[in-house]
């Protein structure tokens, strides 16, 4: 919010005793103000003060409000308009709204509700100044092709992909769920020499392990029942491109020894026979689990993970880089909020706030949701906060996050479940070592949702 003493308001009226009691009452609340008695000297002023508000007068000898009105919108679409209508005149007050006015005030004048009014619209102002300022930020800086962010972590990861990019060497991807891996996968791609060559992605969750292993190598015409014609792999079918492995870990041991040979020889064979095939592939793999824990658990192959560890990209979970919320849900609220018969131009501060000190465990994906759901609901130009989901809101009122203090009460739920993992989920050792009955426990693990 911009101090109180850099916003300037114009009041328009040709009664100067009306046009000193609005001056005496916005004065006070520390704005800068300015008056004029006519449509014409409001229009000069306008163009030397660019104020932020005009309050004007709709009955005015010579130009008329409403018509005021309409020039200042022509002249300077961003100045928000407050009209001063007679009390009960309600078919004006449709027609000011609908000519553009940000809102009406009427006589007589309560005081409270001109501050208000003033407020309002300086508040609205400050929105649409910020989000111009974050449209601007998401034009140039900050992005690399639809990848947004401008922390510290993102900023990172682009560097890591600009370079990765001239090289050919495999790439790993890790990160949460929903933190963009696919997306940085498709950027090495699109900035490496072989941009002009296939991206092809193989979803290694997705498919059976038999599947998955005709999928990546291909089979020869009669290689199994059902094989009756050949069929190219995914890996030659990459050839002169990139190959996105997505899900890593879930490969199976077999196809993880069959992958090692592909890194290792640059060749593949298709099921059912056929000689070696050379392909040129640059290899990017994703995941969402940790895979060199995966090597120490013994399910997954050291050796094809020094093969693919050549370079890492980690990008960060959402949460830890939380002064990316507002640039992404600009982004998103730009990529759904203008269809045919609507416009949602932005988040209001409130909102804002809330998305802040939510913890996102879904990363960009569930911000990317929740702004698409909110634009769908919300009647306003702007997402407010009761058009954002419960689970957000009251995360986000609970808002320890942010703090990086716990609650007791998460602190002990998270202890008892690491003594409980320690001791194979066995109850009466982890009482034991707790120093609690077991029927304490139990009644904590209910309570925590947990038995
Ligand atoms: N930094 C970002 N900027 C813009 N959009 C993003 C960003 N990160 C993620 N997204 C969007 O979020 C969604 C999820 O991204 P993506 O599919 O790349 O995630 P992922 O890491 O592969 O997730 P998963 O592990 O669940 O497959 C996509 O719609 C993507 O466009
Ligand atoms: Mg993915």
């Amino acid at each position: 919010m911009l101090p109180a003493e850099s916003s300037r308001v114009l009041i328009v009226d040709d009664d100067t005793e009306t046009l000193e009691l609005l001056r005496e009452i916005v004065t006070k609340e520390g704005y800068q103000v300015q008056t004029a008695e006519h449509a014409q000297a409001a229009l000069t002023k306008l163009d030397q003060e660019k104020p932020d508000v005009v309050i004007t007068d709709i009955h005015m000898p010579g130009m008329d409000g409403i018509t005021l009105l309409s020039e200042i919108k022509a002249r300077s679409p961003e100045t928000l308009v407050i009209l001063l209508t007679a009390y009960g005149s309600l078919k004006t007050t449709v027609d000011a709204i609908k000519a553009g006015a940000f809102d009406y005030l009427s006589k007589p004048f309560i005081v409270d509700e001109i501050r208000l009014v003033v407020r309002r619209a300086l508040e609205h102002k400050n929105v649409l100044t910020e989000n111009e300022s974050l449209r601007d930020q998401l034009r140039d800086r900050y992005r690399l092709d639809n990848i947004i962010g401008s922390s510290p972590g993102m900023v990172a990861v682009y560097k890591l992909i600009a370079r990765v990019a001239q090289t050919d060497s495999t790439v790993l991807i890790q990160g949460e769920s929903g933190t963009g891996k696919e997306l940085v996968a498709r950027a090495i791609h699109a900035h490496s020499a072989r941009k002009a060559g296939p991206f092809v992605t193989v979803d290694s969750g997705a498919l059976t392990e038999s599947l998955l292993e005709s999928e990546l190598f291909g089979h020869e015409r009669g290689a199994f029942t059902g094989a009756i014609a050949m069929k190219k792999g995914l890996l030659e079918k990459a050839h002169l491109g990139s190959c996105f492995f997505d899900e890593m870990a879930n490969i199976s041991q077999t196809l993880q020894s069959k992958l090692l040979r592909v890194l290792q020889e640059r060749e593949v064979r298709r099921v059912g026979g056929g000689g070696p095939m050379t392909v040129d592939v640059r290899i990017i793999a994703a995941t969402n689990k940790d895979l060199k824990q995966l090597v120490e658990s013994g399910s997954f192959r050291e050796d094809l993970y020094y093969r693919l560890n050549v370079v890492t990209i980690t990008i960060p979970p959402l949460r830890e880089r939380p002064e990316d919320v507002p640039l992404l849900a600009q982004f998103f609220v730009q990529k759904y909020g203008s269809n045919k018969d609507k416009r949602v131009t932005g988040v209001a501060p409130e909102a804002m706030d809330l998305l802040l000190r939510y913890p996102w465990p879904g990363n960009v994906r569930e911000l990317e949701h929740v702004i698409e759901r909110a634009i769908v609901l919300t009647p306003h130009p702007a997402v407010l906060p009761h058009d954002l989901p419960e689970a957000v809101r009251t995360a986000a009122e609970q808002g320890s996050v942010h703090s990086g203090w716990m609650t007791i009460d998460a602190l002990e739920k998270d202890y008892i479940i690491r003594v409980l993992d320690a001791h194979q989920r066995d109850l009466g050792r982890a009482s034991e070592v707790l120093g609690i009955h077991r029927k304490t426990l139990l009644r904590k693990l209910r309570r925590y949702g947990m038995t």
